[in-house]
This record gives C-alpha cells, structure tokens and sequence, in this order.
C-alpha cells in the first residue's frame, strides 16, 4: 500500500494506492465517514458489471445501505439532464447531509459524481475509486468536478475535495489497450513538466506489460507531482496552470475531431508535441525535446500530431477558460521536468501554429 496525503487545511485528504483495495473499500469510507448511513456509489455501464456488486457488497458489510445509480457510459453523461436525474434519485433513495457519494468509474463518472455530491444539499461528503488510468493520474486527484455544456466542457463545475481518493491498480487489468494508452498521455506530461528521471523511465518501460509491472510507482509518482500542485494552487489561479501542459491545443484537437475522433489522452499527446514545437519556435525549449517526447509517445501508440484547421484553433482558443481578454498563457518546457508558463496574445499563438 502506498499513501499520499493532499494537504489542503480542512479539505485534506489520502491518496492510496494499493492492489485488491476494492475489497477494503467498505473499512476505508468508514474511517473517512463515521456518521454516514447511506452510500449513493455513481458509476456506468462500462464499469458496474465489473466492479459494482463487489464495492456495494463492501460497503453494506462495513453497515452502509448502499444505493448504485448506474449512468450511460461516455462523455455525453456529464450534462444538466443526467445531473439532475442523479440529484432526484439521490433525494428518493433517502440521502442526508451526513451520507456520502462514491464515484466509482473513470473521469467522466467522478466529474459527474462530484459535481453531484457538491450540489445535493448544498454538499455531501465524496470519495473517489478510479478504475481507468486517466482517472487515477489526474481527474480523481484535486478537486475539479464539473458537467458539460452546449458552449464547452467542464463550463459548469466547481472545486470538491473528496475525502479520500482509493485506487486499486488491478482495475486497470479490465482496461482496453486504447482507453489505457488515453491515461498514458498523461502519465507522460507528468515527466514533461516535473520529473525528468521519470520521463527517461517511461522511455525504459513503454509496453503495457512493464508499465503494469511498475504500476504503483507510475500512479505514486503522478499523484505525488498532483499533490505538490494543488497544494499551492488549490484553486487554479496560477502555478496549477503547469498540469495543462499540451491541454489548450488538445482542446483544439478534441474539438478537430468533434469529440468524437480523438480521446482526451491522443488529443493532449498531439497537444504536448505542438507545444513543444512551439516552445522550439519561441527559443524556450530545447531543439531535441521534440523528437524525445514524439518518440516516446509513438512508443505508446498516441499520435504526435493531429491535423487541426486555423479556424478550429481560434474557436477552440477562444472558449479557453484559461485565455484573459485577448492574452492567453500556454504552458512550455524549458527542459524535460520543468516547464514554464508564458502569457502571449492569442494572435501570436495562432501564428505560431501555421
Ligand atoms: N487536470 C488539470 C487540473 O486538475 O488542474
């Protein structure tokens, strides 16, 4: 078992990490909450025939009454009309203020979960069991929980620290190759932006049998660098910035492809190597960063480069949450670990990428 503590005042929480923890569930949420009675355990489709019988069973033999809302699996079920399906079947399975919800799925199921338990009488407690790498890396860890609009993702949303976040690697056993190479994208901006060492290690481990065989070192170390993050910028008003290296051009290819075409990991692997040709472009970064991360990336079958239109660009650069007024900052690499914030107007960054 691994553990890491996400210092943050009254919003701490731990981090575990540890094989077969889904069988431990039940004696973990009673720690995190003694006074709850009932657990709502969100999930989908795609995940309840795998894991849900097993954590409900957990949880009602540590004494909860559990309820399982099982949504449609994919992004589609983070929007208004799911949500307040959740908040009405939560309200007619009996929640109270001191319940709790469980997100027991990938990103798009504790983004959804979240942003529930935040709202539902005007907040409950919540704990995230991420199943898919991606979320085990990043969505599960830091509090961001939001749902979908028609002018954007993640529009409407807020900051929810859950109260523990448990992961068990074995889920990621169950996970297609394509869904596990989605979470390698961000395992590997990770190395990128704060740990070279753990950049040239992924080079040394790139097939899916090595990665697993060092499974809880990779999910140890992405949560650690998480956890420095949000610790100091708790609310993305600066330095968290870092953590969306290769995102707002990601966005754009997310977009190209109408959401539909690229995962959210290929479109932030295209998004990284853009931005490191950018930083090229723009002298921060080294001549021959390109070509290491591109060849490492290629080695986890994500694509280094997305064909993406000038217009596509500007509307993706547009709706980007982290543009201000007609400057926006884009997260460079100064070198392999460290990356490095650099606010230029939004037409500079167009031109840039013709
Ligand atoms: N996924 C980026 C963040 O949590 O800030």
């Amino acid at each position: 078992m691994k553990t890491l503590h996400v210092d943050l005042g009254s919003r701490s929480y731990d981090i575990q990490i540890a094989p077969g923890l889904l069988d431990k569930v039940g004696e973990e949420i009673r720690k995190v909450c003694p006074r709850a009675k009932r657990i709502a355990i969100v999930t989908d489709t795609n995940v309840e025939p795998l894991y849900g019988a097993r954590v409900e069973d957990r949880l009602e033999a540590a004494g909860f009454d559990t309820g399982l809302f099982t949504g449609p699996a994919g992004e589609g079920a983070k929007c208004a009309t799911h949500l307040a399906a959740l908040w009405e079947a939560m309200m007619h399975f009996g929640l109270t203020r001191t319940d709790a919800v469980v997100a027991l799925g990938g990103g798009v199921v504790g983004d959804l979960a979240g942003f529930a338990a935040a709202t539902i009488l005007r907040g409950v407690d919540f704990i995230q069991i991420p199943t898919t790498l991606l979320a085990q890396v990043d969505s599960s860890v830091g509090g961001k929980v939001a749902i979908d609009l028609a002018a954007g993702k993640n529009l409407a949303g807020c900051f929810w620290q859950p109260r523990a976040v448990l992961m068990d690697p074995d889920t990621l056993n169950t996970l297609d190759d394509k869904t596990f190479s989605d979470g390698m994208a961000e395992v590997v901006k990770y190395g990128c932006i704060a740990d070279r060492d753990f950049f040239e290690f992924l080079c040394a481990h790139p097939s899916r049998a090595q990665l697993m065989a060092n499974i809880e070192h990779i999910l140890y170390t992405c949560c650690n660098i998480k956890r420095s993050v949000v610790e100091k910028d708790e609310l993305d008003t600066g330095k968290r910035m870092v953590l969306n290296f290769g995102h707002t051009l990601g966005h754009a290819y997310e977009l190209a492809g109408n959401y539909e075409k690229w995962t959210h990991g290929q479109a932030v692997s295209a998004g990284m190597c853009a931005a490191a040709g950018l930083g090229v472009s723009l002298g921060v970064t080294p001549a021959q960063l390109p070509g290491r991360l591109e060849g490492l990336l290629k080695a986890l079958d994500l694509p280094t480069h997305i064909d993406c239109t000038a217009e596509v660009y500007a509307a993706a650069i547009g709706h980007d949450k982290k543009g201000a007024g007609e400057d926006i900052s884009v997260i460079l690499l100064e070198e392999l670990g460290r990356a490095v914030a650099k606010k230029m107007p939004k037409a500079k960054l167009l031109e840039g990428l013709q």
